[in-house]
């Protein structure tokens, strides 16, 4: 789209009153964007950016754009939950705070650790799929893809298993307070999420001092142990990054994996490509990840002057990083609306970069390549029954149900 309407599309788009078509498909408008307004001025004062080459210097730049949120969420959330759960976690805080939580975090999800999880990855896809395939019709969210990553994190931190079933409800109020516009139920229901969520975790921390598990592998007990040490987090810190963890490995993977059935569904060349060469399955995830990023917003806010993309922007410039349109950008990626499973080079930034990039991408990676792989092998012919239901928010894209047959339909 180049033409007037395009320039038109670029003029009028204002995060703060996005349309139903936006959340349906964003990318005419990114692209749009890029053309004719690269560092678009939002309303705020910020910068909306929508080119690769800048969303990349500044995830690279974390001394001039930092990731410390309190004066943002200062007036958005005031004195609450959300407040206090936002600004502790270490995504959203800079060097040196945000150096000692990553380090306790890095340290549980070395390749090592990771690879440890696979067996019991592929068993829980399996069962998954086999209690599917009894069924026949179902809906690849609620039973396959969001199925996944609550029993992985869950895991990770030492969640009992019957004590996992609010997780996910949690975690989708508490990332849904991220959208750029917030109604007072989304609040409401954030800080509810959030008071749970720290009540239930006081309780397992209590429980985890009494029976430390393995270091090496329960991130819980590092957390724990690291709060003993010269690096200590206060009590505080330590339930706030624990919540934060289980809310960033949750909808980011579930949406990796849903966006990627749904897309094989529109893409049915590309789907017999991948099913006839199996080996391209990691190439596959790599264009998942950036063809329907899952995290489609990044934020920052400038320390001091800096110019970028010719701009001039004053210290303490919020500007937000598009994920959705710098991994859509023809500079970067040719024919980037082309699903390609087999595209190389993919330098996608779907897990960011510089300091903050995703902690657990290489966990994301293998629970994608194992659920999508083993699911196309197993239903290789799985299709659409009926219309699917999408999320409608900016910053995580995904779906809330896509329903679909699995088994052919039995001849009467
Ligand atoms: C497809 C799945 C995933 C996607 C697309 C994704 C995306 C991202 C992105 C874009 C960031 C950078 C945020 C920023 O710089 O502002 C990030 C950070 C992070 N992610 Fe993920 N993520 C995924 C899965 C996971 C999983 C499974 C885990 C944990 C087990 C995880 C843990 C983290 C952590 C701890 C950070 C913060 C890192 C830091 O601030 O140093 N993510 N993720």
């Amino acid at each position: 789209m180049l033409g007037p309407a395009s320039a038109e599309l670029a003029d009028s788009f204002d995060l703060a009153a996005l349309t139903e078509a936006f959340y349906r498909d964003p990318y005419p408008t990114y692209h749009a964007l890029r053309r004719h307004a690269p560092l678009k001025r939002l309303a705020n004062g910020g910068y909306f950016l929508t080119r690769y080459a800048e969303v990349m210097q500044v995830y690279r730049d974390s001394d001039r754009f930092s990731s410390d949120k309190q004066a943002e969420f200062a007036p958005k959330f005031g004195a609450t939950p959300l407040y206090d759960h936002h600004t502790s976690s270490l995504v959203f805080n800079d060097p040196p705070r945000h150096s000692r939580v990553r380090r306790l975090i890095a340290g549980a999800l070395t390749p090592r650790a990771i690879a440890a999880m696979e067996p019991a990855l592929t068993a829980l896809v399996d069962r998954l799929l086999d209690r599917m395939a009894a069924r026949g019709s179902v809906d690849l969210i609620e039973d396959f893809a969001a199925a996944i990553p609550v029993e992985v994190i869950g895991t990770l931190l030492g969640v009992p298993v019957a004590e996992r079933a609010p997780l996910r409800g949690w975690s989708l109020a508490i990332l849904g307070a991220l959208e750029p516009t917030l109604s007072p139920a989304m609040h409401a229901r954030g800080n509810r999420a959030v008071s749970q969520f720290l009540s239930y975790l006081e309780d397992l921390v209590a429980r985890r001092r009494a029976a430390p598990g393995d270091p090496e592998q329960d991130v819980l007990t590092r957390l724990i142990a690291g709060e003993a040490d010269g690096t200590r987090l206060s009590a505080a810190e330590l339930l706030h990054n624990c919540i934060f963890l289980l809310n960033a490995g949750h909808e980011t993977t579930t949406n990796l994996i849903g966006n990627a059935l749904a897309a094989l569904l529109d893409h049915p060349a590309e789907r017999a490509r991948l099913v006839a060469l199996p080996e391209l399955m990691r190439s596959a995830v790599e264009e998942f990840l950036r063809f329907e990023s899952s995290n489609q917003l990044g934020n920052r806010i400038t320390t001091r002057p800096v110019t970028l993309g010719g701009v001039d922007l004053p210290a303490g410039t919020p500007v937000t990083l598009c994920i959705g349109a710098a991994n859509r950008d023809p500079a970067q990626f040719p024919d980037p609306d082309r699903l390609d499973v087999a595209r190389s080079p993919n330098r996608h930034v779907a897990f960011g970069a510089g300091i903050h990039a995703c902690a657990g991408l290489s966990l994301a990676r293998l629970e994608g390549t194992v659920a999508i792989g083993r699911f196309l092998a197993r239903f290789p012919d799985y299709a659409a029954a009926g219309a699917p239901v999408r999320g409608m928010r900016a910053r995580f894209r995904g779906f809330l149900s896509l329903p679909c047959q699995i088994a052919p339909a039995r001849v009467q």
